[in-house]
């Protein structure tokens, strides 16, 4: 595993630290709805308080694409986090500038301030080196947190390393040790279950993928873009069509390397994504026009239930449905329940995974959650992560 510089090694006492975090949460009307990214920051935060330093929190938060969104500031998350923290937490209105400059230099030790939304400049996104440098100025120490954002070579996350001593924060660590076993000789059969929407990453995670892995389970909003570059008619399901080709491939490759893929049988489908819409169960090869794939059937859970059975080691990362809505949240409590009765070695990745898990009630289960879904699949690839090459010691 990569020998990373961690922040008990750093000099912090006293000093001005900048915390990149991913607090990359959900919100509903103004309000967090599912708080764990924050309180997985806690311990590092607590961490430098308890050495007087003076903490400055950066994150993003959604895709503004380089514009100011009003409701992707993070004064929500200022408010969550003074809370846990039980301590006011300062609120910037940017993250460069004149005005910030000051406020951070006017800081005392313990307290605790956080940046506006880092994608509301392009320059961050853009890895820019001199909004990098803008940021470097504002402390004397980095610390990277932000494990679900390792994906990402921005400038937060990259380019501020090359202007301040870089090092790992506690929640890093500690996810990098519990992937660490999956990387290193996980025991086998090791198979990886997939849903969600987001199906363009998830598929070319699962090109690197089939070559750690002895199965592939695919669920959820992508199992659509799979059944449809299998022939199947899939309704009104969403798909993605510029993926087709690149879906075949990946099926073919799997067989060549004797990866099994196993996509879903039968589809929880309604007339619409809405709680109060028909609902009906349709086998794979009998879906009707206009309806919606909203969650995995029956005979889809009995028949992944089978293969969790089976495996030592399982990698989950997306929901199997739009667990939002209770009736669709059947596929992912039925893997759920499917891991507890395991003893494999499970990790679920995901912001997403996560707070379906903790929705039903069923986020003890799994051996470790991460806090990252797509940072958490990239690690697993086995690719070299810049954000991750800048700790290195
Ligand atoms: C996440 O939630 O996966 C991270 O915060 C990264 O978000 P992004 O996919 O918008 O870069």
């Amino acid at each position: 595993m990569i020998d990373m510089k961690v922040m008990q090694e750093a000099p912090v006492e006293g000093k001005t630290v900048l915390m990149r975090t991913d607090y990359n949460v959900p919100l509903s009307e103004g309000q967090v709805t599912d708080a764990s990214r924050i309180e997985m920051s806690l311990p590092t935060i607590t961490y430098l308080i308890a050495r007087d330093a003076k903490v400055v929190l950066l994150s993003h938060l959604g895709r503004p694409d380089g514009k100011v969104v009003e409701h992707l500031r993070l004064d929500p998350i200022a408010s969550q986090l003074s809370e846990l923290l039980d301590q006011p937490v300062k609120k910037f209105p940017d993250c460069i500038g004149e005005e910030v400059r000051h406020g951070v230099a006017a800081l005392q030790s313990r307290q605790v301030a956080i940046l506006e939304n880092l994608r509301f400049h392009p320059e961050e996104g853009a890895n820019d080196r001199s909004f990098a440098a803008q940021l470097a100025k504002l402390g004397e120490i980095f610390i990277n947190d932000a494990f679900a954002s390792l994906h990402r070579s921005h400038a937060s996350l990259v380019g501020i390393s090359e202007f301040l001593p870089s090092y790992a924060g506690l929640l890093m660590q500690k996810e990098i040790e519990s992937l660490a076993r999956l990387l290193k000789d996980p025991e086998r059969p090791y198979i990886a279950i997939i849903g969600g929407k987001k199906a363009r990453s998830k598929l070319s995670t699962l090109h690197e993928l089939i070559n750690k892995v002895d199965a592939i389970l695919v669920g959820g909003g992508v199992a659509f873009t799979f059944l449809r570059a299998q022939g199947y008619a899939v309704g009104d399901s969403i798909i993605d069509e510029t993926l087709l080709d690149d879906t075949r491939m990946l099926i073919k490759k799997a067989e060549e390397k004797g990866v099994s893929i196993f996509l879903p049988l039968d589809i929880a489908m309604a007339q619409a994504a809405t709680a109060k819409a028909e609902t009906a169960i349709y086998q794979v090869d009998d879906i009707p026009a206009g309806w919606i794939g909203l969650d995995i059937g029956p005979k889809t859970i009995t028949a992944f239930a089978k293969e969790i059975k089976a495996a030592r080691t399982i990698v989950w990362t997306g929901p199997m449905g739009m667990f939002e809505i209770p009736q669709f949240s059947v596929g992912t409590r039925g893997i759920a329940d499917a891991l507890a009765q395991t003893s494999a070695f499970s990790v679920v990745g995901g912001g997403e995974t996560g707070e379906a898990l903790t929705r039903l009630g069923v986020a003890d289960i799994p051996s470790y959650i991460s806090t990252g879904g797509g940072a958490c699949l990239s690690l697993l690839r086995g690719r070299s992560l810049l954000a991750l090459e800048v700790l290195r010691r």
